[in-house]
């Protein structure tokens, strides 16, 4: 079966037809694409966007993804000139079905994970996986959401990412896997230097920041959007926020990196590696405090109260974890969108859209696909029982791609309004680091376009597939400036 896409002189997005009637599943699959702009580079960049766009054939209705064995892009220039060919497997085996799902499986990847989610949310509001000692899957936005408000039923306190519950060392307290009371009161003084009111203090050094990456790429000419610029940025901001010196950045930066790469047998030695360095900075700064915010933590009392080191410890890695992989995964996925001349030139046109492309961003590529709780009573989710002591993931990517919420769900459209998207989770546990993380990618947009209006991708993009049970991005990403 051949599926195929053109560029339109009028509209300038990818429009896919099929030609024939009646789809079948038989493999293999064939998406054939031609481009009006005759150059290598172009076809280069296009055959990245059909890469992104393979997920929106998969999904379409009356292909089942989970029979479809491997697909085939062929990318030509306009006369029919056969540029590239692209042979990508997209490892939904029938199988591995929907029963198995395993987040910590490495070959779940950028091009068949939202084919899944796909299947999962036509099965059920909440569908159950018999993998990783068995876990419910909650997969529609509606369900999502009630469920991330429920905290007394649905508790953050024993299951962080699904499947590490079998930790032998448990880590120790973080913010995110606390229920109340704790949560409360931890999170009542994380909140204090990044409340949205503060942003304008950060505004500024964010801006220098990345206008110094820019100058750096400019003398380069060709570079990687990963490691060039999105990868440094949070690094600077929390530098700023936590009074992290350069070498106590690179020494975060690295050990962040090998902690998310790590697979379920690595993780809780990469997880140990990265506690000793926080419990280090910790210590360093109860004897030399400073100026800095995490002095002032240190300092600080609820109730009357200070924290102690373990907590404190734990609140650290809310920061100099949760702020740093999910920031460079979102600028990186933006600036591959934006790279798309229809999605740039609409905000050129228009640059008060920014705001919208940063949000269908964090929509239709969400850093973190999931995160767990645990039932501590009998609930009822969408129809299905769920009994108590169960571990459940909140499938926010799958949420954000759910079309009874969304229309055309795997479009991105820089003019979409009101994206009530679930990225950020929602509830209690809703992200602390949200307005930081927009500005980021805010100030990214606009110093990016402005600098280099021309910018594109050059190369194939590399993603990370799913990584730590529960989060996607980008290893590098090809791009020159004009
Ligand atoms: C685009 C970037 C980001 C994304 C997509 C993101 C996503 C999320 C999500 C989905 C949650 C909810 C977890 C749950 O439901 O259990 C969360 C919580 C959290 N995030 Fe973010 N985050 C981002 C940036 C940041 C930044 C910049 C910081 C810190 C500076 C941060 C710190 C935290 C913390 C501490 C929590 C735990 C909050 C709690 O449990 O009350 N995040 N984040």
């Amino acid at each position: 079966m051949t599926v195929c896409g053109c560029q339109n002189e009028a509209d300038p997005r990818w429009l896919f037809y099929l030609p024939g009637r009646g789809l079948s599943n038989d493999a293999p699959l064939t998406i054939r694409a031609s481009t009006q702009k005759a150059s290598k580079n172009a076809s280069l960049a296009n055959e990245s966007r059909l890469i992104l766009a393979v997920k929106v054939i998969l999904s379409m209705p009356g292909i089942d993804p989970a029979k479809v064995g491997h697909f085939r892009v062929v990318t030509e220039l306009a006369g029919g000139i056969d540029l590239s060919t692209t042979q990508t497997k997209t490892d939904l085996q029938p199988e591995w079905g929907l029963s198995q799902f395993n987040p910590w499986d490495r070959r779940i990847t950028e091009q068949n994970i939202w084919p899944i989610y796909r299947a999962m949310r036509q099965q059920g509001p909440v569908v159950y996986s018999e993998a990783l000692g068995g876990f419910w899957c909650v997969t529609r936005y509606k369900e999502v959401r009630t469920a991330a408000l429920d905290y007394r039923n649905l508790s953050s306190g024993h299951v962080l990412e699904i499947g590490k519950q079998n930790w032998t060392n448990k880590p120790r307290v973080r913010l995110i896997e606390t229920d109340p009371p704790e949560h409360t009161r931890h999170r009542k003084a994380m909140q204090a230097p990044i409340l949205q009111k503060r942003m304008g203090e950060f505004s500024n050094g964010i801006r220098e920041s990345v206008q110094d990456l820019l100058d750096h790429i400019a003398q380069k000419g060709e570079f990687d959007i990963v490691a060039d610029l999105a990868e440094p940025i949070p690094q600077e901001v929390l530098g700023r926020i936590l009074g992290f010196d350069e070498e106590t950045r690179r020494r975060n930066r690295e050990l962040v990196r090998k902690f998310v790469q790590a697979d379920l047998e690595t993780s809780e030695e990469a997880h140990g590696a990265f506690w000793e360095f926080l419990i280090e900075t910790i210590e360093d700064r109860l004897r030399h405090p400073g100026e800095d915010f995490l002095s002032q933590l240190c300092m600080t009392e609820v109730d009357g109260q200070r924290f102690t080191e373990s907590e404190l410890v734990g609140m650290l890695h809310g920061f100099a974890l949760a702020g740093h992989h999910t920031a460079i995964d979102a600028i990186s996925s933006m600036l591959l969108h934006v790279s798309d001349d229809y999605i740039k030139h609409a905000y050129q046109d228009d640059p008060s859209i920014g705001t919208q492309i940063v949000e269908e961003t964090l929509r239709i590529a969400s850093p973190i696909h999931l995160e767990g709780r645990s039932t501590t009573t009998d609930i009822v989710i969408g129809d299905v029982n769920i009994p108590a002591g169960e571990s459940v993931a909140l499938l926010y990517a799958s949420a954000n791609h759910d079309e009874s919420q969304f229309d055309n769900p795997e479009e991105f459209n820089p003019k979409r309004t009101a994206i009530q998207h679930l990225a950020f989770g929602y509830g209690i546990h809703m992200c602390i680091g949200l307005h930081l993380a927009r500005l980021e990618m805010n100030v990214v947009l606009e110093e990016m376009v402005k600098r280099f209006p021309n910018y594109r991708v050059t190369g194939t993009p590399e993603g990370t597939g799913m990584v730590f049970g529960h989060h996607m991005g980008w290893e590098s990403i090809p791009a020159a400036i004009a």
